[in-house]
């Protein structure tokens, strides 16, 4: 590893998004609105959180401070390029000068694109992470932005990353620029009380792969070194400063979600699991994620099949953290020597103590416990895919190139097609 020039990065940046954190803390967000100035606002949110009561009361207080609010409530659990583009094409024809989004990582995700498009115009695709879309990176800032997380999971609010769905090339793939970052996160662990336990699951799980892949991925300064910093890119390794970031929400994955899954009202973990989202947010904004997120895309975008419990019928699809938690123990049993260190402290975090004697297989060991203990799926096999389909996986993963950068070692689609394999049952 080089330190100093030579063919090695030696810069990273420290981002975070601006966060207010607490229960009670949505009851400020006219408050927020107003000291940015707003006079305006597209308010981004989906129907369930709408019918919960939620997004109304938000209105109400943003009201409440004399700014005009206009809803957009039709984001949808998988945005696909067509309900962004029509988020984008309410933005554009509304003339508001900021957004507000309520709800889970579909909202937030929709209202980034629609303050993108607003502001800077162009097509959605133009903008898209290459090589499935153009990589058109945006001009300037967009539109203030100000994020209420209504799950404990994508830490959206802390990302500057949006996540789509591309139904014609069976692909989920998304846009990030440091200008899509939220200019604020009102973190209210109020408003995940009503989330049942099954949502928590995939929510958490998600959480805990942000944090333990952000902090296994290819350190910044193993990467090929960028003299324009227009270049360098959001994920731009692990660094010290997102490690401290994911060693938290590790900790209190492994402390907290068990507890938040087996009980609702318990505002304890369920605000701990909360912090943790954006904490996870932060750290993986700024490290990156890699294999299971790469292959949870095609998992989630190539069958919709899966009715998963807990979640509203008649609408099969794999929620995003079960999609991605599924090959995380394989993957890590891959990644394992490049970093055996690493994996061990990961494994530690999350057990909440030392592991004695740890190998390849304790944090593989650690994650499957959790999964087991909170009704996570036993593997891809149960979200119905067969051995017949790893080819298609595999190619689908592979056009995650800017997740796939991460990985702390050479991998192919060899590698990826064992690491599916490996995951059909994880017990
Ligand atoms: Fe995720």
């Amino acid at each position: 590893m080089q330190q100093n020039g030579g063919s090695f990065e030696t810069i990273f940046t420290m981002e975070a998004t601006p966060v207010k954190y607490g229960p009670g803390s949505s009851e400020e967000t006219g408050w927020e609105v107003k000291r940015f100035g707003l006079k305006r606002v597209m308010l981004v949110s989906d129907p369930n959180v709408v019918a919960s009561g939620i997004t109304p009361r938000i209105r109400e207080l943003i009201e409440a401070e004399g700014v005009e609010v206009e809803m957009w409530d039709k984001s949808r659990v998988e945005p696909t390029s067509d309900s962004f583009q029509a988020a984008a094409d309410f933005a554009k024809d509304g003339n508001f000068d900021g957004f507000v989004a309520v709800g889970g990582g579909s909202s937030m995700d929709t209202a980034k694109i629609a303050s993108l498009i607003a502001t800077h115009g162009g097509e959605i695709m133009d903008y898209v992470n290459p090589p499935i879309g153009g990589g058109k990176k945006p001009p300037g800032p967009t539109k203030p932005l100000i994020c209420v997380p209504t799950t404990a999971g994508t830490g959206s609010e802390a990302t500057t990353a949006a996540i789509l769905d591309i139904p014609d090339m069976k692909v989920k793939t998304g846009i990030s620029h440091t200008y899509l970052r939220p200019n604020r996160g009102i973190v209210d662990p109020l408003l995940t009380m009503t989330a049942p336990s099954e949502v928590m699951s995939s929510a958490g799980l998600d959480v805990v792969c942000h944090a333990a892949e952000s902090y296994l991925t290819k350190p910044y300064n193993e990467r090929p070194k960028i003299d324009d910093p227009d270049e360098r890119p959001p994920y731009q390794g692990a660094n010290p400063v997102a490690d401290m970031w994911s060693a938290k929400a590790l900790e209190y994955g492994g402390k907290y979600l068990r507890r938040a899954v087996a009980d609702g009202k318990d505002v304890e973990a369920r605000g701990f699991m909360m912090l943790g989202a954006t904490l996870a947010g932060v750290g993986f904004g700024s490290a990156g994620v890699h294999i299971p997120h790469a292959c949870a895309y095609p998992i989630a975008g190539l069958k919709h099949e899966w009715q998963p419990p807990g979640y509203p019928e008649n609408h099969p699809f794999v929620p995003h953290g079960w999609s991605v938690i599924v090959t995380s123990p394989a993957a890590f049993r891959f990644t394992y020597d490049a970093m055996p260190e690493r994996h061990h402290e990961v494994a530690n975090l999350l057990a909440g103590e030392k592991i004695e004697n740890p190998d390849e297989d304790t944090l593989p060991r650690v994650l499957i416990d959790l999964m087991r203990d909170i009704g996570a799926p036993g593997g891809v096999r149960e979200l119905g895919y067969s051995e017949d389909d790893i080819p298609a996986l595999v190619e689908g993963a592979m056009k995650q190139e800017r997740l796939l950068v991460g990985v702390p070692k050479e991998v192919d689609e060899e590698d990826l097609a064992n690491i599916i394999r490996d995951s059909m049952e994880n017990w």
